[in-house]
């Protein structure tokens, strides 16, 4: 089979088709035949080598959709034909850019009826965080007031959509460009990340303060999230682009009771469970992972790099 793989860590030319033998299954793992694997900025830290992979040379992709093509002996509740999604590989095993991969019958699902395996195939990741992030961390209910930083990206238009089948109240900050997208996803205001009344313009929006904030740039909006928080306020912090960030007035925040989760998706306790919620979400509509482009295993290095270097709304998936 063809599978992209680096042999030593790198910029995006380290990225090569390879000729491989399919990858043999082990007991509690399913061989799935790729639609699409979704590519995600964690992909290029683990590429640059920021993140060990457990072998070289490597197959990229956290995430994988498409149909069961061979069924370990001690998996239960897959048959072959079956269309499938998962996330949690592409680190400590092999990921979802190649033809064929194998995955651990703890990270995937069964698809529903209706349910694009290319287009699940990129939801995994972003979706996934998003879930655990607003609803396992952010105990996010009907009628809170949510902000999502960013909600044109990956996460950010997957979180958009899960806080609106919640019932919350939705504030999101994007490029003008993707307002009306944003509306449409389920967003009731949309603002402009770039203004400078930006904090003013939450708490109007908010009438008065906000109980849920997803940020994913902690180094430009960990004060600014304190500053908008409503007492009790919930952060779900998932990124930054600088080592250290820490709040600029920490004792104006305390009044605030504000509880900062630092999260990552990939200790989530059993990721089949929000898989199964978001193939739900999913089936019904509720949650529609936008593909702004597709690009073949040999043009992965361009996949990647649109990814870090350009702007979109949704995802940017591999489709051997
Ligand atoms: N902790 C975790 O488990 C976890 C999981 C997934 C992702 N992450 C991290 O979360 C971050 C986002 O991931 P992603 O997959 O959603 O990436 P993405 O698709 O590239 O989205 C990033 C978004 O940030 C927006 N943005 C740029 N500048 C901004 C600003 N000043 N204010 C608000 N938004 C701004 C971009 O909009 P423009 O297009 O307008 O530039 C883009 O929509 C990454 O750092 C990723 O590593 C963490």
């Amino acid at each position: 089979m063809r599978a992209v793989r680096f042999h030593e860590h790198g910029g995006p030319d380290v990225l090569r088709v390879d000729e491989i033998d399919k990858p043999e299954i082990s007991a509690h793992e399913i061989l799935v035949e790729v639609a699409g694997a979704g590519v995600n900025p964690v992909d290029t830290y683990i590429r640059e080598g920021a993140t060990q992979p457990f072998t070289l040379p490597m197959i990229p992709g956290i995430d994988v959709g498409g149909t069961v093509a061979a069924v370990g002996d001690g998996v239960s509740g897959f048959d072959i034909g079956d269309p499938v999604y998962g996330t949690g590989i592409g680190k400590n095993h092999y990921g979802g850019y190649a033809e064929y991969v194998t995955v651990p019958d703890d990270r995937l699902v069964q698809l529903p009826e209706g349910v694009d395996p290319m287009v699940a195939g990129a939801a995994g990741v972003v979706s996934g965080t998003a879930w655990r992030a607003l609803i396992d961390h952010g105990n996010l209910q009907a009628a809170d007031t949510c902000l999502i930083h960013g909600g044109s990206g990956g996460v950010g238009h997957a979180a958009v959509q899960i806080a609106a089948a919640s019932g919350a109240n939705v504030i999101t900050t994007a490029a003008p460009t993707y307002h009306d997208a944003l509306t449409d996803l389920g967003a009731d205001v949309v603002l402009d990340y770039g203004r400078s009344d930006l904090a003013d313009a939450v708490r109007d929006a908010a009438g008065g303060g906000v109980d849920v904030i997803l940020d994913h740039r902690l180094h430009e909006y960990l004060q600014f999230d304190a500053d908008v928080a409503n007492v009790g306020c919930r952060v779900l912090g998932i990124g930054e682009n600088e080592t250290g960030v820490g709040f600029e007035r920490s004792s104006a925040t305390r009044r605030k009771d504000l509880q900062l989760t630092m999260m990552t998706m990939f200790n989530t306790p059993d990721l089949r469970v929000p898989l199964r919620k978001l193939a739900y979400l999913m089936s019904e509509g509720d949650l529609e992972i936008s593909i702004a482009e597709t690009y073949g295993l040999e043009d992965a290095a361009k996949a990647q790099q649109h990814v870090i270097e350009e702007s979109f709304l949704g995802k940017v998936v591999i489709v051997p």
